[in-house]
């Protein structure tokens, strides 16, 4: 295949056949096709965008990039979770080890933090010995054990995905349907699931703005999974606000941690049941039970010490991750919180640490914000809008400004 052509042709608008997208994929994934030349194809997409026939094509070469999961005769139904992204979006942290509280299997495959939005991984990672690369089979062998594996793309599994991804994050490429809808289903798909939840999420923190966005994505996203004979659902989310309390990496761990123990904040939980019921054959209130008695809380430690981490590290994540300057910023005024803005929250974790803008960039797992308030909330003059963790006073300084543009009180 001549790469530059290829290109040219997406770049200027024409249909591109399943053969050459597949041709190029492989070829990427082999290391033949170097990273300019996939950077530019995706800016090519970004603005061109592709019809149907060629999503699917993507989707499923980039699914075919590694293996697909193959379980034995007779195991539990698959089920997975997946969002599009948003700012403190901690749900699957607390969803895999809930879902797999029933009889089912959670072979979990997630991503790092992309574009201003948090990822699984990167969280996960923050808890000392977290091993998300295994292998398919570690990944069959865990989920035979304990019903949850958390991984991430491998050079097993979806590494087509592993390297688009990355470079996604940081080419400015990443709101793109087509690339979203084949980065996620590739992953899915890989999983080989019986059913599949999606939360598209639309707002100034998800990389679809509008609700309408959000639908179209959404409505590509569940056309690409029951073609390849995945139950999916979806449910629409705002993302105007954070979720929860905490954005950042090791932050929303801890915050996770007590939703596990029934202490999570209402958004959180109530998002995570949500999503949960639509794939698992429990009600909803024994899945809020499991979160309660403890039962989800010993599944996330079972999960994090089969893949290598240190369960007891988990309580005392904000000691291990303490960044050095924690400050509040207070409210300038008394009145009613009309507005936390998720997308200047996301921009300056990323600022602070908490995301990459190169794909060497090494993660501070330390730094976020806490204690962030909700909207709605009453709140008087001088106590604190939400709590910034960072490295150095100069970092904090830094995003300050944006934070008290992207909060409003009335
Ligand atoms: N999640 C993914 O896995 N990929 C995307 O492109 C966006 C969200």
């Amino acid at each position: 295949m001549h790469v530059p052509t290829f290109i040219e042709r997406k770049r200027d608008g024409a249909v591109l056949s399943a053969g050459e997208i597949e041709q190029f994929i492989d070829g990427y994934t082999r290391g033949e096709i170097p990273d300019y030349q996939a950077s530019a194809f995706a800016m090519a997409v970004f603005f061109r965008g592709m019809n149907a026939a060629e999503m699917g094509a993507l989707t499923r070469a980039m699914m075919r990039s590694g293996r697909v999961l193959q379980y034995p005769a007779g195991s539990p139904p698959k089920v997975d979770k997946h969002s599009t992204g948003g700012i403190g979006d901690k749900v699957s942290l607390v969803l895999a080890p809930l879902l797999a509280c029933d009889d089912l299997w959670v072979p979990m495959i997630s991503g790092r933090g992309l574009g201003i939005t948090g990822g699984t991984l990167d969280k996960l990672e923050s808890i000392p010995g977290f091993n998300v690369s295994l292998s398919e089979e570690q990944t069959l062998a865990q989920l035979a054990r304990i019903g949850v594996a958390m991984i991430g793309q491998t050079a097993d599994i979806c590494p087509a995905d592993k390297k688009l991804y990355a470079l996604r994050d940081v080419t400015a490429t990443v709101p793109s349907q087509p690339l979203i809808v084949a980065s996620i289903m590739s992953k899915k798909l890989a999983e080989s699931l019986d059913r599949l939840v999606l939360d598209v999420k639309f707002g100034s923190g998800a990389f679809m703005k509008t609700r309408a966005d959000a639908e179209s994505l959404a409505a590509a996203l569940t056309a690409v999974g029951s073609e390849m004979g995945v139950q999916t659902s979806h449910l629409l989310t705002p993302m105007d606000e954070p979720l929860g309390h905490t954005a950042g990496n090791a932050l929303e761990v801890a915050e996770a941690v007590e939703a596990l123990q029934g202490r999570g904040p209402d958004d959180l939980v109530e998002l995570t049941l949500d999503l949960a019921t639509r794939v698992s054959c429990v009600p909803r209130e024994k899945l809020r039970a499991w979160l309660d008695d403890g039962t989800a809380w010993n599944k996330f430690v079972a999960l994090v010490e089969v893949q290598g981490g240190d369960g007891t590290a988990l309580e005392r994540i904000l000691k291990l991750h303490h960044a050095p300057v924690i400050r509040d910023l207070p409210s300038p005024t008394t009145g009613r919180l009309t507005r936390m803005d998720a997308g200047a929250i996301g921009r300056a974790c990323v600022a602070l640490g908490a995301g990459r803008a190169k794909s060497t960039d090494r993660i501070d797992f330390a730094v976020g914000f806490s204690a962030i308030r909700k909207v709605g909330d009453t709140i008087a003059e001088g106590e604190p809008l939400l709590r910034i963790h960072a490295r150095t006073d100069e970092s904090l300084r830094g995003v300050q400004p944006d934070l008290e543009r992207a909060i409003e009180i009335r």
